[in-house]
Order: C-alpha cells, then sequence, then structure tokens
C-alpha cells in the first residue's frame, strides 16, 4: 500500500521506527517531513502534507504522529475528504477504517510505546471499509457537512 507519514518533532522518533517498520513489510512509504528534528516545528504543516497526499492520490492512507496525536488529528480533518482520527489501541484502529474509513491514523509518540504503534499501525493498514449501508448513510452525512461547513481546497474567489 502507498502511505504517506509524516510529524512534528513530538513524533519524530517514531515516524523513523514506523517508517521502516512498514518498508520492511513492503509497503511503499513517503516520508511528508519532519526529515530532521527541529524542537520548534510545527504539527499543521505535516498534516497538510499528509492530506494532501492522500486527497490527490499519491497515497492510499496517511499516518501523522505528534505528541499526543491531538494537534495532527485537528489540523488534517480541516482537509475536505480527510477522515482523521487519534487511535490509541488496536480495536479503533481497525474499526475506524471498517466502519468510518478513516484515512489518516493519528498517534502521539508521548502516548504510545513504540511496539503498540506498530500493533495499532497494522491493523489501520490491513483493514478495508465495509461499504455496509448505515455506514454510508453516516458518511453521507459527515459529508454534507463538509460541503456545509468547509470551503473546498482553493477556497472561494474574491468577494
Ligand atoms: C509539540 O510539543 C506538541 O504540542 C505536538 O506534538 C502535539 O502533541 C500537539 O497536539
Amino acid at each position: 500500500m502507498k502511505i504517506a507519514i509524516g510529524s512534528d518533532h513530538g513524533g519524530f522518533v517514531q515516524k523513523g521506527i514506523i517508517r521502516q517498520f512498514l518498508a520492511e513489510a513492503g509497503h511503499e512509504v513517503t516520508d511528508m517531513g519532519a526529515h530532521s528534528f527541529n524542537p520548534i516545528d510545527d504539527y499543521p504543516e505535516f498534516s497538510r502534507k499528509v492530506a494532501e497526499a492522500v486527497l490527490d492520490g499519491r497515497a492510499e492512507r496517511g499516518i501523522l504522529i505528534c505528541g499526543s496525536g491531538v494537534g495532527a488529528s485537528i489540523a488534517a480533518n480541516k482537509f475536505p475528504g480527510i477522515r482523521a482520527a487519534v487511535c490509541h489501541d488496536t480495536f479503533s484502529a481497525r474499526q475506524g477504517v471498517e466502519d468510518d474509513n478513516m484515512n489518516v491514523l493519528c498517534m502521539g509518540e508521548r502516548v504510545v510505546g513504540h511496539e503498540l504503534a506498530k500493533e495499532i499501525v497494522e491493523r489501520f493498514i490491513s483493514a478495508r471499509f465495509s461499504g455496509a449501508e448505515r455506514h454510508l448513510r453516516r458518511l453521507k452525512e459527515v459529508t454534507e457537512m463538509e460541503k456545509e461547513f468547509l470551503k473546498p481546497a482553493g477556497g472561494a474567489g474574491p468577494c
């Protein structure tokens, strides 16, 4: 699977571990940065890069790691079409895809250890959206909210 991964300083070490874990499992991983440890970098930049890679098809799934996973997920969810969530357990990582079609997994390096993070990622990557009618119905409602409240990428023209 093509996977885009990103982190700020808070998730930098774990990003490297997960990137290697995925590459060894045969996935095509694109590292969207940070490419070096910078203790004052900001997570929105990396959420944007991962979100854009998922939305334009360079990646099928995204993974974001910051200190808690929270900031990265908040930023990623500003992009219409991105369904990002913080998952610090394997159940949510799997069910988030199967039921909610989650396409970006967010984790906090300060919350989960590296071994648990690998298991969470493995469940996320191997899960597939069920396509069940009730989940499609709920996702349609979410998409309608996006259309109503989020401007599409590129924004509106001058007004
Ligand atoms: C950075 O120190 C930290 O705030 C960030 O990585 C993340 O945890 C934000 O949610």
